[in-house]
This record gives C-alpha cells, structure tokens and sequence, in this order.
C-alpha cells in the first residue's frame, strides 16, 4: 500500500495542530483515503526549538529545497504565513506539480489568483479553507454548497484575535494590552498581530470572500479598513450601557458589476446574533437570491479548529488524486478571462 508524503512548511501553532490531527486521525484519514499519510518533511526557522507536539528531530530542516524538491512528497502544507518569500515557494512547488494547502490569507488576498492559475496549469491542487474563519468550512460552502446562487452580500466577524479582545474588554473590562498578550499566547494573533488590530487580516478575509462570492476581482486596496485600536474602555463600556456591543464587522456588497468591502468597528443592538459571537469565534452571513439568509459559525482562530480545516483540505487533494481529477473549482471561467494578459 502506498504512503501518501506530505511536506509542511511552518510548525507553529497551526502546523503542530496539524501533525497533531494527521497523527490522531490516521484511522479516519485511512478509512477515507485507502493509504497511510505521512509528512516527511517539516521546514522552520529554528531546528532546536521546543515544539507544542512530538515530532521526530531528523524531519525538521531549515532549508526549504529539502521539502519542496522531494520526489517522494507529492502534497506541501504551508503554515508558515509570510507573503513574498511564501508565494516564490509555492510556485516552485506547483511547477514541481506538487498540490499546495494552505492557511495563509495574506497569501492569498494578495497573490491568489496567480497561484491558483498557476495550480490549475499544472494539474495541481491548491486549497485554502483555513485561510478564512479557521475551521468554519464558509470557503467550501461559497465553492461548492452555495453554487448554484447569486450571493449579493456577505458580512460577519472574521477575526478571532479582535474579536477575542473586543469580548473581554466589554465582559470584564480588561484593559487592550493585557487581552492582546493573552490572544497571542494561545496563538490566535498573527506573527505581528498589527495587521489583526488594524483590520487588514479581515480585509484580506475579506476580499478573498467576496472574490469567491461574486466571482469578481477584489483589489486590496479598494478595500475600506479601520481596525479597534482608536476604540477605549469607555467607549465599550458608554455603548453597554446604551444597549450595544462593539463588533470588528467585515461586509462585503455586490450590486450589478460593484463591489464594495469595508471592515470597521461598528455597534450592534444587543439583541443582533453577531452580538453574541464571543471570544476567538466568527461568524460570517451570506446573502443569496435563491437561498436567502444563511449563517456559519464557529471558532475562528487556534491550532486544532485551523488544523482541522487544513487537514479536511488534505483529504480533498488525497481523494482528487486517487480520482485522477483536479480542483473544487479552483478557477472559474470568469476568473480565467480575468487573469488572461491584456494583449489575449
Ligand atoms: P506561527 O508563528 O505560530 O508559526 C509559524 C511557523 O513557521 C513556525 O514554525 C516558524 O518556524 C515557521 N516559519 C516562519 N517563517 C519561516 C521561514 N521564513 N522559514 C522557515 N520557517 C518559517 O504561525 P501560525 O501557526 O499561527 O500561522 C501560520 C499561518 O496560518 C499564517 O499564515 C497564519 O496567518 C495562518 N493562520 C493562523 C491561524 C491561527 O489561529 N494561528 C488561523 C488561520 C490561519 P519556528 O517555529 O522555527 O520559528
Ligand atoms: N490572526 C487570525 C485571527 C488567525 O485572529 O483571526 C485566524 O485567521
């Protein structure tokens, strides 16, 4: 029986989470794929760290060839984040018709749609659920369950680690600072959680749902964004007693050929069920002509709820190549006349 090799790049908080649910689940994973997963390779910045899980010393390495160059490596999970650098790997991996999974929205916000034509010239794979609300499957569900509808509008919470500190702050009045500490400690911040505070990783989200939705380009910096870091302890506390909670809130429109995306603080009756979403949680509304209102929900940051959406990402590449078949519509016709060059 042949093992299935897989190469991970990153072994942080999402990668452990990873090796943890590939090591846990084998039976499952067996049961579904017919053969034994393995990772052979596992590419960090420090050999000689403490790591969050088990993992056999000679898989680690710091040189990324080792991982991305391996013949026997047929599937690379990148959970390592970082945009340019990342981007240069994955396609050398691609073009080494590797299939790509991967948890990074920066990536994908900003290089999406040239990896995923790159992916499809190649015969590859390239997933991303996690990249969006952790281990909420809205990703799968705007590809696949939702295909059949126009989707006018999206909105929701789609940043844990905001959200997290925005729920504390009101709850016990805790002050930012302390609250952003304890979100990076259980690993829902970013690298540099500026980018959460600030509201780009839900813009990038963001754009990444609305190009999915619409099936329309986003372009980043149309994007309107303004994240928690103006908002005070006595502006939570003056809206509580007004009957409102302060959500980081993401909404994105479409109406004929516009798009508009916008991420912004903004106040909530108590009594809205986004209100209620606490903690690291998301929560993501999708509008659609035929179905009407439909909400998804669950935790939207943390190692074992975005390991078990990259790892349900690997299951898919794995039951795709058993099939000989390619793609969960990874590029739609109207993507490809998009990304066709001007002079096409
Ligand atoms: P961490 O910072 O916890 O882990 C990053 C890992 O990648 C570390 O193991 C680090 O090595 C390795 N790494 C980083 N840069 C390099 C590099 N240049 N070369 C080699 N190795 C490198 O990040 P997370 O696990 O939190 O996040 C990983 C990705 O998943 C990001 O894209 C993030 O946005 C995304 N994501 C994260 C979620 C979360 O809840 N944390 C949820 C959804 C998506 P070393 O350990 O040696 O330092
Ligand atoms: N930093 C991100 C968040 C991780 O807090 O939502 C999940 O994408």
């Amino acid at each position: 029986m042949k093992t299935i090799y897989v190469g991970l790049l990153g072994l942080g908080t999402v990668g452990s989470g990873v090796v943890k649910i590939i090591e846990d689940h084998q039976d499952k994973l067996m049961h579904l794929i017919g053969c034994p997963v393995k990772i052979k390779k596992v590419l960090v910045q420090n050999i000689h760290k403490h790591r969050q899980v088990d993992i056999d010393p000679s898989v680690l390495t710091t040189n990324v060839s080792e991982v991305i160059e391996d013949p026997d490596i047929d599937v690379i999970i990148e959970v390592m984040g970082g945009i340019e650098h990342t981007k240069n790997y994955l396609l050398e991996a691609l073009s080494r018709k590797k299939h790509v999974v991967t948890a990074n929205k920066d990536l994908m916000a900003v290089y999406g749609t040239q990896l995923l034509k790159t992916a499809t010239e190649n015969g590859c794979d390239l997933f991303y659920e996690a990249s969006v609300a952790g281990g909420i499957p809205i990703i799968r569900s705007l590809v696949d369950g939702l295909a059949s509808d126009r989707i006018t509008k999206m909105m929701g919470i789609v940043n844990g680690t905001t959200n997290f500190i925005l729920t504390k702050m009101s709850k016990f009045g805790s002050p930012y600072e302390e609250v952003l500490k304890e979100a990076q400690r259980l690993g829902y911040a970013e690298a540099d959680p500026t980018s959460d505070v600030e509201g780009l990783d839900a813009a990038r989200k963001m754009a990444i749902l609305a190009r999915l939705g619409f099936s329309m380009e986003v372009d980043l910096d149309d994007v309107e964004v303004k994240g928690i870091t103006d908002i005070t302890e006595e502006d939570i506390n003056y809206s509580k007693r007004l009957g409102y909670t302060m959500k980081l809130i993401g909404i994105a429109d479409r109406t004929g050929d516009k798009v508009e995306v916008s991420v912004q603080p903004t106040l909530l009756p108590d009594s809205h069920p986004l209100a209620s979403v606490h903690d690291e949680f998301n929560a993501v509304y999708v509008y659609g002509e035929a179905v009407g209102e439909t909400m998804f929900y669950g935790p939207g940051a943390g190692s074992l709820p975005t390991a078990t959406a990259v790892v349900s990402d690997l299951v898919g590449v794995l039951k795709n190549m058993r099939l000989g078949v390619n793609g969960r519509s990874a590029v739609s016709p109207q993507f490809e006349k998009q990304m066709k060059s001007p002079e096409e």
